[in-house]
């Protein structure tokens, strides 16, 4: 049985249904996440682009004393963020590597295809494969590693997920390793709501992909027309947590096994963490890092972290 298999059956089996938004990506999911990254409501990326202009040189000098080093950026995705700093790390003289890590061989193909036209000086080593694999082969390189895990990719995860996540990242650095990590912070709840909830419907589409996608790999037969796209923001828990509801009584079949829905019932889609500075010393502290430096947009909407192993 696949792990796609496993995962789906079983958190649609559990008292309170889920599915895990790690599944989002096929390769109609990578297509809408690009269109979200380009939606005015999605501020995430553009407020990383903002900070990567604005401070690309102070980034690079807590980053590097001028040693040579390697980014490993965990998740690259068409990496257009990051080229505005590769490009001002070139053009400053960094001797630096870039190591792009993704599960999508598709997508560092054309990730090293666009650097290699823009960018021709860079020295480029993709890795395809599992964060955790890349992770190992850290720890064996003699030279400074820089992980950048932006987007706040890092949201997707609880708290407990977060640590755990970062206790592992911790474990495979050495000691003079660092981790740069874009975090989105806490701000007007209905800023939020609307960048999980846009207009043109693309982030909902985005969701019910998932259901499209189990129709197709398990043989399943979700209507998605039946199930309503909600997503919903705790203030206080800084949780965005997206659901897609079922509209009626339903039974829906998979992989020859049968589900069945109550009216009104919910399945827990994506968490999109956000944070206040209190909360991310805390993840700081609990996963083994220590502030470095943080970098903000002109609205503190976002931050990027420069975090480096405590003690
Ligand atoms: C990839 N990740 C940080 C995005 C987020 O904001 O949680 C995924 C996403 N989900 C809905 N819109 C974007």
């Amino acid at each position: 049985m696949t792990q796609f298999k496993i995962d789906i059956l079983e958190g649609l089996k559990a008292n309170q249904k889920r599915l895990s938004s790690k599944y989002f990506y096929d390769a109609h999911g990578d297509e809408l996440f690009q269109q979200i990254m380009h939606m005015d409501e999605y501020y995430l990326t553009q407020k990383e682009h903002e900070i990567f202009e604005n401070h690309k040189d102070k980034i690079l000098k807590t980053i590097s004393d001028g040693e040579p080093f390697r980014i490993i950026e965990l998740g690259a995705g068409d990496g257009l963020k990051t080229k505005v700093l590769l490009k001002h790390f070139l053009e400053s003289g960094a001797d630096f590597t870039y190591t792009p890590v993704d599960i999508s061989g598709n997508v560092l193909a054309i990730l090293e295809k666009s650097l290699k036209e823009e960018l021709p000086n860079l020295n480029i080593e993709a890795y395809e494969g599992d964060y955790f694999d890349a992770l190992a082969e850290i720890s064996e390189s003699p030279e400074k590693d820089v992980v950048f895990f932006l987007g706040s990719n890092v949201g997707n995860f609880s708290h407990e997920g977060a640590v755990s996540f970062l206790t592992n990242l911790r474990n495979a650095l050495k000691p003079s390793d660092l981790l740069f990590m874009g975090v989105d912070l806490k701000k007007d709840p209905s800023l939020i709501l609307s960048a999980y909830n846009d207009a043109q419907g693309i982030t909902r589409e985005f969701n019910l992909n998932l259901l499209d996608r189990i129709n197709r790999e398990l043989n399943g037969n979700f209507d998605r027309n039946q199930f309503l796209h909600y997503p919903y923001y705790n203030p206080h828990t800084g949780e965005c947590r997206s659901y897609l509801i079922s509209r009626v009584r339903q039974e829906v079949t998979m992989a020859g096994e049968a589900i069945s829905f109550r009216p009104w019932e919910a399945i827990f889609m994506e968490i999109s963490k956000k944070y206040d500075d209190m909360q991310l010393d805390l993840l700081a502290r609990e996963s083994g890092f220590e502030l470095v430096k943080s970098f903000y947009d002109q609205e503190s909407w976002f931050v990027d972290v420069v975090w480096g192993s405590l003690g």
